[in-house]
């Protein structure tokens, strides 16, 4: 079945291996599938919900996308840009901010997290960031939208959103409410210090996380250094569920070799973390390295990924900027 695809990424610093194979990996795959027409989004608009510097946020934009183009995405067959770019996001959402209800936004996991206790100084755009996520999506029609675990709640608060402006507008096939691609497994890669926590750009402790970035001896550093615990390596996929660290850290095997899990605990089991180690800082560095090598030599050229988003950006006004006219002939603007 030909899928239309949406996803996006916030340019707030370096993307991880959780970004990777959570969501870029897959957007990669999605994409050479010649039934799908995918757009890949650079959500620089989300990014401001939490304080920039503006030269951070530009350096930011180009770093996302420069990290899309070496992990594989092709502009040719993709449409890449900036959401800045494209003001229909920011204008479909503030019309899907009149739809969406206030009780929907208080149940979101993801603002209670961040906001922390001090929920009065979080940024209204903080709270309301899922409404322009679901902006992003319902303007292009998407069918399908490959996240990691964590975007799960976002997305069905679009498709309540799609839903009820369906039902109260009595357009039943206006919007398409979007299905979440979150795959079975790997879809919630766990810090290296702590595998009951989210690998996340946001974490204080850089040897949390192996950056698409990194070089080699970081690598092989970090995963040195990873959390582990005592016992030698199962034999039984069930013995995972209690040991974190070893589940995590063999999922990113798995993942990163493209084999099954059962086969990585076949291979290793009743080994000890330091010979797996080895191999995993082999895998990750062979996985990871030719992606930061491209990175780098990427940014040496800004026109070039400018280019690469102003282009994209206007391929993608074309579909937004009609969806908006659309939406604002059924509310009763035009
Ligand atoms: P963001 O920028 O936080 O993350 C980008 C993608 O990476 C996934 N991800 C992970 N997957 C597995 N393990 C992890 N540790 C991990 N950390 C991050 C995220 O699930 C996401 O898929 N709101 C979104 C961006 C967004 C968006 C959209 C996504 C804006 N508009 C429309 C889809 C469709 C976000 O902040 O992702």
């Amino acid at each position: 079945m030909s899928k239309k695809i949406f996803s996006g990424v916030q340019p707030t610093g370096n993307l991880h291996l959780g970004n990777y194979i959570g969501a870029i990996k897959n957007f990669v795959s999605l994409q050479n599938d010649p039934d799908n027409s995918c757009i890949y989004c650079v959500v620089d608009l989300h990014a401001i919900t939490v304080k920039q510097n503006a030269v951070e946020l530009k350096k930011n934009i180009r770093e996302t996308t420069a990290a899309f183009i070496a992990s594989g995405l092709d502009y040719k067959k993709s449409i890449i840009f900036n959401q800045s770019l494209v003001p229909a996001h920011a204008e479909g959402s503030w019309m899907l901010s009149c739809v969406a209800r206030m009780g929907w936004l208080n149940r979101m996991t993801q603002f209670k997290e961040k906001a922390g206790k001090d929920k009065e100084k979080a940024s209204v755009g903080l709270y309301i960031y899922p409404i322009l996520m679901a902006a992003d999506i319902l303007l292009y029609d998407a069918t399908h939208v490959p996240v990691g675990e964590d975007q799960k709640q976002h997305l069905e608060l679009s498709r309540d959103i799609a839903n009820k402006f369906n039902l109260d507008f009595n357009v039943p096939d206006f919007f398409i409410p979007p299905e979440p691609l979150i795959q079975k497994k790997f879809s919630r890669i766990m810090s290296l210090k702590d595998g009951t926590v989210k690998m996340s750009k946001s974490d204080p402790s850089d040897l949390s996380r192996i950056n698409l970035n990194d070089s080699s001896d970081q690598i092989i550093n970090k995963i040195k250094k990873a959390k582990t615990d005592a016992e030698p390596l199962p034999d039984d996929e069930n013995e995972l569920s209690n040991r974190p660290e070893a589940e995590n850290l063999l999922g990113i095997y798995s993942s990163l070799s493209d084999q099954k899990l059962n086969k990585i605990i076949n291979e290793f089991a009743g080994k000890n973390f330091s010979e797996f180690k080895k191999q995993l800082a082999t895998l990750v560095v062979d996985k990871i390295s030719p992606i930061s090598l491209e990175i780098n030599k990427l940014l040496k050229d800004e026109k070039f990924i400018d280019d690469i988003l102003i282009q994209g950006a206007e391929k993608a006004n074309i579909i937004a900027s009609k969806k908006i006219q659309d939406l604002k002939k059924i509310i009763g603007f035009k």
